[in-house]
This record gives C-alpha cells, sequence and structure tokens, in this order.
C-alpha cells in the first residue's frame, strides 16, 4: 500500500441536532471533548463511580502496551450493576426485556422478576458444579432466557462464551474446546423463517465430535408444544437431537425449584467477564477476552451518551447476543443503566417484510439500533412496508457494523425517521468492546456516511505506513486531512485484554504495525472539518494504477444510483493496472437489467468518485455471499472473478450463494 490511503468520495450535507433534541439530550455540551482529553483518566473514572462497586479501586489505569488494567484493585459485580441495584429499588417494577417471538407472541419481564430469574439459574448452574472462574458455552436462540444466562454467569463469577446459534456444529466444538468449557447451555431450537433451527441436535454433533471438558448439557424446553415460550403453537417438524441421561439436563427439571436466593460474587475487576469468538476471514477464531470493570464503565457510558437512554426508553437493538453489538447494547450497557430492551427472535420478513416496523410499533420502541446490511435489504423491498406502520415512537436510530453509504443513511434517517430522529453510525469492534467513534446525538452535525469523532476521552489517530499522524479527540482537533491506518493511541476501559490463552497472536495481530498503538485493522479518511470517515479493512483497499481505492467508496457510489439495492466491489488482478475494479451488484425491487444498465453504472461511479474509479466490469447477481453476521466476504468473490476453486466457505450463510454466483459468472464470461 502506498504512504496514505487517498480516497475520493465527497459526501457534503450536513445534519445538526435540532434544538428539541439539544434541550433534553443526557449531553450537550460540546466542552466535554476538550475536558476528557485533558484527563482521560479523570473522565473514565467518573463514569466508573456511576457504576455500584463492593470495595473501591486504588489505581485508574496501568497501562504496558498491550497490557492494560482499568481500575485496579476495585470489586464488582456486572449482574449486581445490571439487575440487582435496579430490583432493589425504584425500577423493581419496570420491564427490563420485552421479547417477541417470530409466531407473533411476547412476554414482559420486569427487573424484579429478572433478579429471580437470574438468581435461579445461577443456583442451578452451581448444582451442575459450576462455578467462579469456570466457563460456559451459549448456544441459543435469541430469547429472555439468553440474556438469563448470560448474567447468571456473571453473577457467580463464571464467564460465557456465547456462541451464535447459526454456527455448525464444528464451530461450537472449536470454541468450546478452547474456553475449556464445563458445560453447554442451549435449547431444543430456534425460530427462523418459520423453521426451527435445531440447536439441541447440533450440540449433540459438537459433543460427538468431542468437548471432554463439558459435563453437561442444560436444555431449555423453547420450540415444543409444551415449551415456555410458544402459547401452545405447535411447531414444525425438527431434528430435537439424541437425550443423554446423565448428561442432559432439562432447565424446567432444575430451574424453577432453586432459590431466588443467590448472592452476587464479588469479583475483581480484571476479573474476566467473558469470551467472545470472533471468526476473521481467515485463520482460527480469536477468543476475544473482556473484564469486568473496563468493560462495564465503557458499555454503561456509550450507552448513556450515544443512544440518549433515558428511563422511559424502549431500546431495540437488533443484533443477536452472539455477537459483541448484543452483548454491549442488548444486555451490559443498557441493562447497567436500567433501561428496557426489546429482543426479538426471529427473520425480519417473516411473517412479512414488515416485521420489524410492526415490532416497532407494537412495543413503541424509542432506540433503533441496527446494520447496514439489513437498512439496505430494507431499502431493496421498498418503502411500502415502512409506511404502512407507524413508527412514531422513534427518537433516535443507529448503525453498526461496517460502513454505511450515504444514500442507506438517507433511506434510514427519512423513511424511518421521518426526518425527525438523529442518527448515529457507531464504529467499534469485537476488540474494542464498545462503541469507539460516534456521533453524540445532542452535540455532533452529522454527515451521512461519517462516524464523525472519537467518543470522549477516546483518542484516535489516522496514521501514514510509516507510523505518524495527529491524535484526534473531538471536533475542531482536525490534525490534518487525509487518509491513512485507523489507530487509538491511548488506552480504554473495555478495550480487550488479549486473545484467550494466546497473547502472542494478541501482540502479533494488534500491536505490532505500530508502537505502542492499537492497530483496528480499518482504513479511514480524516476531512478537512475534522470527521472520520471509515474505509473497510485495510485488506477490502484497492491499488489501480498505482492509487489506493476503497471498495467501500465504490459501492457508495453504485448504490447511489436508483437501481441499485446493493453492490460489492474487489480488486482484480490486472497485468497493467495492478488491480482492475469489479463490481457485483444487486438491483432494486422493480428494476430490471436491460443492455446499457451496466455501461449507465460505470459512468456513474466515474462521475460520482472520477474516472480512475470506474469498475471494468459489472456483474448483475441476485444476492451476495456474506458471513452470518452480514458481511461481504469479498475474498471469495476475488476467486470468482479471477476464476479461481473457491477458498473456505465454512463461515458463509449460505454456501449455495456463492456456488452458483459462481456458475453464472463463469457462464456469463463464455
Ligand atoms: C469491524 C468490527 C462493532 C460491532 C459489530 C462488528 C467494521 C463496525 C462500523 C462502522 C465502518 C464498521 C470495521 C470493524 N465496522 N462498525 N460504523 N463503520 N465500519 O464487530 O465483527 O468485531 O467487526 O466492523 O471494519 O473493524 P466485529
Amino acid at each position: 500500500m502506498s504512504e496514505t490511503i487517498q480516497t475520493l468520495l465527497q459526501e457534503n450535507r450536513s445534519f445538526p441536532p435540532s434544538p428539541e433534541f439539544i434541550a433534553q439530550a443526557n449531553v450537550s455540551d460540546p466542552e466535554i471533548y476538550a475536558k476528557a482529553a485533558a484527563d482521560p483518566e479523570a473522565f473514565w473514572e467518573s463514569w466508573a463511580k456511576q457504576l455500584d462497586w463492593f470495595e473501591p479501586w486504588h489505581t485508574v489505569c496501568e497501562f504496558t502496551p498491550p497490557d492494560a488494567k482499568w481500575f485496579v484493585g476495585g470489586k464488582l459485580n456486572a449482574t449486581y450493576n445490571c439487575v440487582d441495584r435496579h430490583a432493589n429499588g425504584a425500577r423493581k417494577d419496570k420491564p427490563a426485556i420485552i421479547w417477541e417471538a417470530e409466531p407473533g407472541n411476547s412476554r414482559t419481564i420486569t427487573y424484579g422478576e429478572l433478579k429471580d430469574e437470574v438468581s435461579r439459574l445461577a443456583n442451578a448452574f452451581k448444582a451442575l458444579g459450576v462455578g467462579k472462574g469456570d466457563r460456559v458455552s451459549v448456544y441459543m436462540p435469541m430469547v429472555p432466557e439468553l440474556a438469563y444466562v448470560m448474567l447468571a454467569c456473571a453473577r457467580i463469577g463464571a464467564a460465557h462464551s456465547v456462541v451464535f446459534g447459526g454456527f455448525s456444529a464444528e464451530s461450537l466444538e472449536e470454541r468450546t474446546n478452547d474456553a475449556d468449557c464445563k458445560l453447554i447451555v442451549t435449547a431444543d431450537g430456534g425460530w427462523r423463517r418459520g423453521h426451527i433451527v435445531p440447536l439441541k441436535a447440533t450440540v449433540d454433533e459438537a459433543m460427538d465430535l468431542g468437548c471432554p471438558s463439558v459435563s453437561h448439557v442444560l436444555v431449555l424446553k423453547h420450540v415444543g408444544p409444551e415449551g415456555t415460550l410458544t402459547n401452545g403453537l405447535a411447531a414444525p417438524k425438527y431434528n430435537e437431537g439424541v437425550w443423554q441421561e446423565g448428561r442432559d439436563v432439562w432447565w424446567h427439571e432444575i430451574v424453577p425449584q432453586q432459590s431466588t436466593d443467590c448472592p452476587c460474587e464479588p469479583m475483581d475487576s480484571e476479573d474476566l467477564l467473558f469470551i467472545l469468538y470472533t471468526s476473521g476471514s481467515t485463520g482460527k477464531p480469536k477468543g476475544i477476552v473482556h473484564t469486568t470493570g473496563g468493560y462495564m464503565t465503557g458499555t454503561y457510558a456509550t450507552s448513556k451518551w450515544v443512544f440518549d437512554l433515558k428511563d422511559e426508553d424502549i431500546h431495540f437493538c437488533t443484533a443477536d447476543c452472539g455477537w459483541v453489538t448484543g452483548h454491549s447494547y442488548v444486555v451490559y450497557g443498557p441493562m447497567a443503566n436500567g433501561a428496557t430492551v426489546l429482543m426479538y427472535e426471529g427473520a425480519p420478513d417473516t411473517p412479512d417484510k414488515d416485521r420489524l416496523w410492526r415490532i416497532i410499533e407494537k412495543h413503541k420502541a424509542t432506540i433503533l439500533y441496527t446494520a447496514p446490511t439489513a437498512i439496505r435489504a430494507f431499502m431493496k423491498w421498498g418503502t411500502q412496508y415502512p409506511d404502512r406502520c407507524d413508527m412514531s415512537s422513534l427518537r433516535l436510530l443507529g448503525s453498526v457494523g461496517e460502513p454505511i453509504n450515504p444514500e442507506a443513511w438517507i433511506w434510514y434517517h427519512e423513511t424511518i425517521g421521518k426526518g425527525r430522529c438523529p442518527v448515529v453510525d457507531t464504529w467499534w469492534q469485537t476488540e474494542t468492546g464498545a462503541i469507539m467513534i460516534t456521533a453524540l446525538p445532542g452535540i455532533t452535525a452529522t454527515k451521512p456516511g461519517s462516524a464523525t469523532q472519537p467518543f470522549p476521552g477516546i483518542s484516535v489517530s489516522v496514521y501514514s505506513e510509516s507510523g505518524v499522524g495527529n491524535q484526534i479527540t473531538g471536533p475542531g482537533v482536525t490534525g490534518k486531512a487525509g487518509g491513512g491506518f485507523l489507530v487509538l493511541t491511548k488506552p480504554w476501559p473495555s478495550m480487550t485484554r488479549g486473545i484467550f490463552n494466546d497473547p502472542a497472536r494478541f501482540q502479533r495481530t494488534y500491536w505490532s504495525r505500530f508502537e505502542n498503538a492499537y492497530f483496528a485493522g480499518d482504513g479511514v479518511k480524516l476531512d478537512e472539518e475534522g470527521y472520520l470517515w471509515l474505509l473497510g479493512r485495510v485488506d477490502d483497499i484497492m491499488l489501480v494504477s498505482g492509487h489506493n481505492i476503497s471498495t467501500m467508496e465504490v459501492e457508495s457510489a453504485l448504490v447511489d444510483h436508483p437501481s441499485v439495492a446493493e453492490a460489492a466491489v474487489i480488486g482484480k488482478t490486472h497485468d497493467l493496472k495492478g488491480q482492475a475494479i469489479s463490481a457485483f451488484v444487486i438491483l432494486r425491487g422493480g428494476h430490471e437489467n436491460h443492455p446499457g444498465l451496466v455501461d449507465e453504472l460505470k459512468g456513474h461511479v466515474a462521475h460520482k468518485i472520477g474516472a480512475l474509479a470506474r469498475p471494468d466490469d459489472i456483474f448483475v447477481c441476485a444476492e451476495l455471499p456474506k458471513t452470518r453476521s452480514g458481511k461481504i466476504m469479498r475474498r471469495l468473490l476475488r476467486d470468482v472473478a479471477e476464476g479461481r476453486a473457491l477458498g473456505d466457505t465454512t463461515t458463509l450463510a449460505d454456501p449455495a450463494v456463492v456456488a452458483l454466483l459462481k456458475d453464472k459468472y463463469e457462464s456469463s464470461e463464455s
């Protein structure tokens, strides 16, 4: 890669917060950036003090790169902060969780009930031999019990490792063994698009592959006719797995009779809270480690300021708890704030493509936090679905997971937010634990496609190849405009403490590229006004005739065309240019491929970005290969475009998509 990453895409629209929003915002004083930058440790300490601690810390931060400790010597319990302090006080009867299931039934659990449920489950864990310092593998659908499991682990000082319910038996087995888990918690199955995902049967398969550390499998009866959650609805036929006496234990046979008395284990601030595996596009998954005090402080603070979280809010984060977004912004962050969270188990197009909007209407959600890949799907389906629902309860919209292209941002703002709701585009990672770069909705004038500025107390730099760059700590602290590598130059409380059992890989992956700085792996551009524009993974930046062009910029330009719903761009090896730009596009509903469309799209990109970004070829297709978390796997598209055998497809949501794409691509070439 050349000395800096250039960028060409321009976006000049700006959306300042409304006076009404500012007047009620949790934070509206722009001075907080400078204050936090002047003394980040004092800033974070003031947040930590808003949590309940059993014993105070003696030192705010100890940092010897890459090892950080926060609130050293302090003792606390995450579940005490998320549940007990609310249940024991004024929020006892306040809904903690509103849960909606795909078949249409819903349940509400108050903080008081949550405390009892979590305590009983924690006692059941103890009865199954799980205690402080142990690890628990979790393979569940998006049900309230999934949150209970996480909180029950934290209550007794066991760490959870949640494995997304869409992963295979091999993935579950690999993660369970890497973390040396004693227990697997699962359900008979989960709902997805009118079908049942057979979870218990997959756990059986993982156990058959060999998980020697696991002595029990705790199984929630969820989809069976007498299951707790379907109001007698008979689930479609599914593979129930094979019950193994002695190993398998039904939830309803061990949990209900437990005592609701289970004290919260006082945990050291640096004790393990959870492990979460990130798949990565290559290599074995990394067990990202998070500890208690710093993680709780980071997720508590960002929930309060980024989502402007209030007691009256109904917070709807659509992420599954199998991802970090579900950990930080379904469970720990909002619940540390005593918020009401809305959980949905099921697909956004079941029974119809308005399902998400119907859920917002039914439960009067005020905050929606979702991903660009979902937003682009909603755009593709059309505005008739949101338009027929009453979503006037919404007051704030969030985006996470990948760069949001300006077109999708504007659609989200107008069609879902009716122009009233601030949009916060939040950049962060499993490794960062909490949101790092984001607008603050009562302060920041947003620009569509820019994640704007670092959260107060966070120091970001845009480094050149040689590791030079100014620190950016808030608006106005602009440094030199230009593109480069995104690094974090100061420690922050919720940063990962490492890769489970692999310190060398931790050092190599994040801390060896630049000295004393965390390298996030993303490219970023700083504009003249000090706004940050994320450009995607540096591996996804192309080198075309000596120019760096980000795949994401070309994708944005394509999606800006009225007929394009979604685009994926790759650099294809080219004799003269080094790389040539190759694009795969999906058309919006109601648009057909016609002769001349491809040329029109090429011209559109050249017009939006410049002639050198004009794609060499554009292939119109029906679907794109995505991981289960919705990320496009450009590596496989490169295999398709370069005519190679497909690489590893095991992390794909649907491997058939890319196989079909390859066939069609090859027949279109010949
Ligand atoms: C990677 C982290 C953070 C929770 C979900 C993903 C990309 C994430 C944004 C954003 C541009 C983003 C980055 C990052 N990413 N949010 N708002 N704008 N890119 O967690 O699986 O650990 O992935 O997702 O490339 O490095 P993850």
